[in-house]
């Protein structure tokens, strides 16, 4: 498999603030690989790092076989960046900023239509409307169209997905399924954990550390404890009497249920005794497997 991007012990800093701290990976060809990690992680330092926009203090990150410090210029024509906050010009129409943005790489959108053709036909109808008025979802799908016009080997999409509501989340990752087959690599973030099943690989970013890489099936199995789904009508009551419970390791809510660990990996009696005494009349507690959320919280919890 060819390699896409090579991360080397990337270190950077701004200031007093580690922003990111030895980080290696590595990225194949064709693969969507996911970033996942909750505000202030590093996300944004590191994709900037990628697209050439920032140099690493430390270490050396390699995109398509060229250094990201050095050959920068080469290496912009390759990649497709989408910033977190859309890089629209509100002031233009649509079409406008399509064109601008194939004018400024030297293409015409005729000529990479074929490309954008599934994500822009559902913004087209709009092509006359100001960016800045178009809804969320349109905006995203806009700002993907214009990331993708020069047709780039290497998509780097930061947060495509936040604040935007859950119909065109699950739209957007579909788009991206099928840019597969256009022989490009992608490269996603998100703070949205049950995001991470729909990449190939994630990786776990915290503080600046890359805690693990991994097909998310995998992260999912290397979860070492029993995990017991408790559930209750009145959810919040049941989350605090269960983190007073004094064998709970863990109490997370989760869907419609609150997920726990337990000291020893097992429950008795004393559990239930516990719930009525804290008010809650018949919860049932099955055992449950393990999520991608569950793996991350508990890798999350071991580093703090
Ligand atoms: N230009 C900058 N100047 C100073 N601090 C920065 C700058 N960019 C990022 N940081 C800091 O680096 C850390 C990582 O930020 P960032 O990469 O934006 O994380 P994320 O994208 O995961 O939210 C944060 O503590 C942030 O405040
Ligand atoms: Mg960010």
């Amino acid at each position: 498999m060819k390699e896409v991007i090579r991360a080397s012990g990337i270190g950077k800093k701004f200031g007093e603030t580690q922003a990111l701290k030895d980080i290696f990976f590595e990225v194949n060809e064709g693969e969507i690989f996911g970033f996942i990690g909750p505000d202030g992680a590093g996300k944004t330092t590191l994709f900037r790092i990628i697209t050439t926009l920032l140099n690493p203090d430390e270490g050396e990150m390699t995109v398509l076989g060229l250094n990201t410090a050095g050959d920068f210029r080469e290496l912009r024509k390759c990649i497709g960046y989408m910033p977190g906050r859309f890089s629209l010009y509100q002031d233009l129409s649509v079409e406008e900023n399509l064109n601008f943005y194939a004018t400024v790489f030297g293409t015409t959108v005729r000529e990479n239509y074929a490309l954008i053709s599934d994500i822009y036909s559902h913004i087209e109808p709009f092509r006359k409307r100001l960016a800045g008025k178009l809804s969320g979802g349109m905006k995203q799908k806009l700002a993907l169209s214009c990331a993708l016009i020069h047709k780039p080997k290497l998509l780097v999409l930061d947060e495509p997905t936040t604040g935007v509501d859950a119909v065109s989340r699950a739209e957007f990752w579909e788009m991206l399924k099928k840019l597969r087959q256009h022989d490009i690599t992608i490269v996603v973030s998100t703070p949205y954990m049950d995001e991470a099943m729909r990449c190939d690989r994630v990786a776990l970013i915290q503080k600046g550390q890359l805690m693990l890489a991994d097909r998310p099936q995998k992260i999912r199995e290397g979860f070492g404890r029993k995990l017991f789904a408790v559930r209750a009508p009145q959810k919040y009551r049941l989350l605090e009497a269960l983190r007073k419970y004094p064998l709970t390791e863990t109490a997370y809510p989760f869907g419609d249920s609150v997920h726990v660990t337990i000291r020893n990996n097992i429950f008795d009696a004393s559990l239930n005794e516990h719930l009525v005494r804290s008010g809650i009349e018949n919860a049932s507690i099955t055992e449950s497997e393990a999520g991608i959320e569950d793996r991350f919280l508990e890798l999350m919890k071991n580093r703090i």
